[in-house]
């Protein structure tokens, strides 16, 4: 049972359910309700009949739209304001106490003044709302890898949604017992309402505030409803927050998708792949193999998050500390991501896509345009209007929101509380010139190199201009929680402790799906197809696969890719793998640029790394 209590005249009872032992939680929510004045604070247990409650309150309230339960059952399309559609990063802060140990690549401001920024922005923020106590666990619950949160929100569109994407609900309290420890998570939309006030179907704040506090291993967000600003258990909490804790602690938090590949013998490897955002994750997590790969299947144990532990075996094993899919909308079709349009079948919560006559969704790229529909801003939608004015159906960054066991790919081992011994690490940028199809480095520091080099054009995940190549090490440059240059010391001395323990180390490669041809156009036919690539990576982890050696690593030759069931000829693969000397010299200078801005504590075996490469770049005809 949900507990709930109104607001007395003057100090409202936070009213713990007596199954919530812990004493500093319930001390916490006291002091935040104190700070923020709720109407009435609800804690969530987690249970079916809640979700539903809160789903029809959000119909009642204008922020779902019931889908036709005919078509989607028990699914919702909720659309936000138009000005809170992505993560805002230039709003994002990490508060370490010395700006150094944020490093140059984040937002900072001492904990001290950002603290006195936000108490007035946090006071009676919540004024005329519900606060939900949201208990969550990112991965598998008790299990010594994962570790507990506990976010206080005002929306209650982010209850359904964290009960969709981490393990949220009752059981937590039971293994936060009396003195677990969580993250506090506090979550307002800052928009607080006054007496008699009504209220929008997309409450948001012009100013926004998403900050963390590694110390304290805090996290305060102000003023936006959407994806990875107030869903704090992901970025905010697996990637930033988490990054800090394996920093102390020995581990990895990455920005990774974590797939099983088995072969028609039988035999299964582990691929944990990096992409930045919008550029394939939940793609390649649930590939389905294409003509030609009879008895290879793919399942997916993460489509973005992953955390990743050495055993004392000196192996490596990743657990998904997420529980559902926030996934990108458009582009995704029945061709492209089969199983992806099969989780859809019930059960979401759609954000920002449009709504069709039959009362079903739509976006852009996933199946022919119909004839009418009402788009993602409300209005009127038909081709010959979006011909007209390029209006979208769906927001580029439109998502959907469903629990990892809709996945007819999904992994037996996902909840595994042991994880998954990773054989391979790809990193992969969205890049329309200059970087191959597919690189294996020749070392663990090569591989590093080449991650941290990595770059890729920018998409609609986050606020901003669109497709502008920035520079995003390891995928991660929106989610570091501390200093970039110190983490890639972590890797490499990651690297280091598990070839001294004998094991031998996952390879490293980076790929690239996105070139383009002179029409503008993706040469390389993608999605799918990618198991092409796949295949050849793990032929070189079976000592099999021909490739040969070029600036950064080994490259296939056309022959060692395995090409029945697609027309793709010589020329073109040329065209995806090619090394051009005077593209490569324009990238090194963005190298080094990066490099200059990262100096202190950049690792001297990288700034080596990049003089070999640069000097052979030199040799290159
Ligand atoms: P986040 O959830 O933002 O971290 O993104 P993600 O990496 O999971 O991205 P996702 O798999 O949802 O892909 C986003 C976009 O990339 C979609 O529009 C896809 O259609 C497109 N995409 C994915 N894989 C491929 C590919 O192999 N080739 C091409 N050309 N596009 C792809
Ligand atoms: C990303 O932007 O990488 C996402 C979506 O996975 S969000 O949760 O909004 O960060
Ligand atoms: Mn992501």
């Amino acid at each position: 049972m949900t507990q709930s209590l109104s607001a007395g005249a003057s100090q409202l009872s936070v009213n713990a359910p007596s199954y919530v032992k812990n004493k500093k939680l319930i001390t916490w929510v006291g002091q935040m309700a104190a700070l923020t004045q709720p109407d009435q604070i609800v804690w969530c247990d987690g249970s079916q009949e809640e979700y539903n409650r809160l789903c029809e309150q959000l119909v009642a309230a204008g922020t779902f739209k019931k889908l036709n339960d005919a078509k989607r059952p028990n699914s919702f399309l909720a659309c936000s304001d138009p000005s809170d559609v992505a993560r805002v990063e230039d709003r994002t802060f990490i508060c370490s106490e010395k700006k150094e140990d944020a490093g140059p690549t984040n937002n900072w401001m001492a904990p001290a003044e950002m603290r006195q920024t936000l108490q007035p922005l946090f006071e009676g923020c919540m004024k005329g709302r519900t606060m939900y106590v949201v208990p969550f666990s990112m991965g598998p619950l008790g299990s010594p890898i994962a570790h507990i949160g506990i976010e206080l929100s005002d929306s209650a569109y982010v209850a359904v949604n964290m009960r969709i994407m981490t393990r949220m609900g009752k059981a937590v309290f039971d293994v936060l017992g009396e003195d677990g420890e969580f993250v506090p998570c506090v979550h307002t939309v800052g928009a607080p309402l006054e007496a008699g006030q009504a209220d929008v179907k997309w409450p948001c704040s012009k100013t926004k505030y998403i900050v963390h506090y590694p110390a304290t291993r805090e996290i305060w967000s102000y003023g936006s409803g959407y994806g990875g600003n107030a869903l704090l258990g992901k970025k905010c909490f697996a990637l930033r927050i988490a990054s800090n804790m394996g920093r102390d602690q020995g581990w990895l938090a990455e920005h990774m998708l974590i797939l099983g590949v088995t072969n028609p013998e039988g035999k299964k490897y582990h691929v944990a792949a990096a992409f930045p955002s919008a550029c394939g994750k939940t793609n390649f997590a649930m590939l389905i193999p294409p003509a030609g790969f009879d008895g290879w299947k793919v399942t997916t144990i993460g489509d973005d998050i992953a955390w990743i532990k050495p055993g004392a075996d000196g192996k490596l094993r990743a657990i998904n500390p997420e529980a559902g899919y926030f996934g990108v909308a458009p582009g995704t079709n029945f061709l492209t991501n089969p199983n992806c349009m099969a989780s859809l079948d019930k059960d979401v919560i759609f954000t920002n896509v449009a709504l069709t006559d039959d009362g079903d969704v739509w976006w852009e790229g996933m199946s022919d345009a119909p004839a009418h529909a009402i788009d993602w801003q409300g209005n009127e939608w038909t081709p010959a209007i979006a011909k007209e004015t390029g209006a979208k159906a769906a927001h580029p960054n439109a998502r959907f929101t469903v629990a990892a066991t809709n996945n007819p790919a999904l992994d037996s081992a996902w909840d595994d509380p042991e994880g998954v011994v990773i054989d391979a690490f790809i990193f992969g940028g969205r890049r329309s010139t200059t970087v191959p199809l597919v690189t294996e480095a020749r070392n663990w520091v090569e591989g590093v190199y080449m991650a941290a080099t990595m770059g890729s054009e920018t998409t609609a995940a986050a606020a901003g201009q669109m497709g502008v190549v920035r520079r995003d090490p390891f995928a991660m440059l929106p989610f570091m929680g501390y200093n970039m240059s110190d983490y890639f010391q972590h890797w490499l001395s990651l690297g280091e402790k598990l070839a001294g323990s004998g094991a031998q180390l996952p390879k490293i490669y980076t790929t690239n799906w996105f070139r383009k041809g002179d029409d503008g156009k993706f040469v390389w036919p993608g999605y799918g197809e990618n198991m092409r690539v796949l295949k050849w990576m793990i032929d070189r982890i079976e000592g099999k696969g021909q490739g040969s050696e070029h600036l950064m690593g080994v490259s296939p030759s056309y022959d060692a890719l395995t090409w029945t069931g697609l027309d793709f000829n010589q020329d073109q693969f040329q065209s995806v793998i090619s090394i051009d000397k005077s593209a490569w010299q324009a990238e090194m200078k963005l190298h080094a640029e990066l490099f200059d801005q990262l100096a202190y504590h950049l690792p001297a075996e990288l700034s080596a790394t990049k003089a070999k490469i640069e000097a052979q770049l030199e040799q290159l005809v």
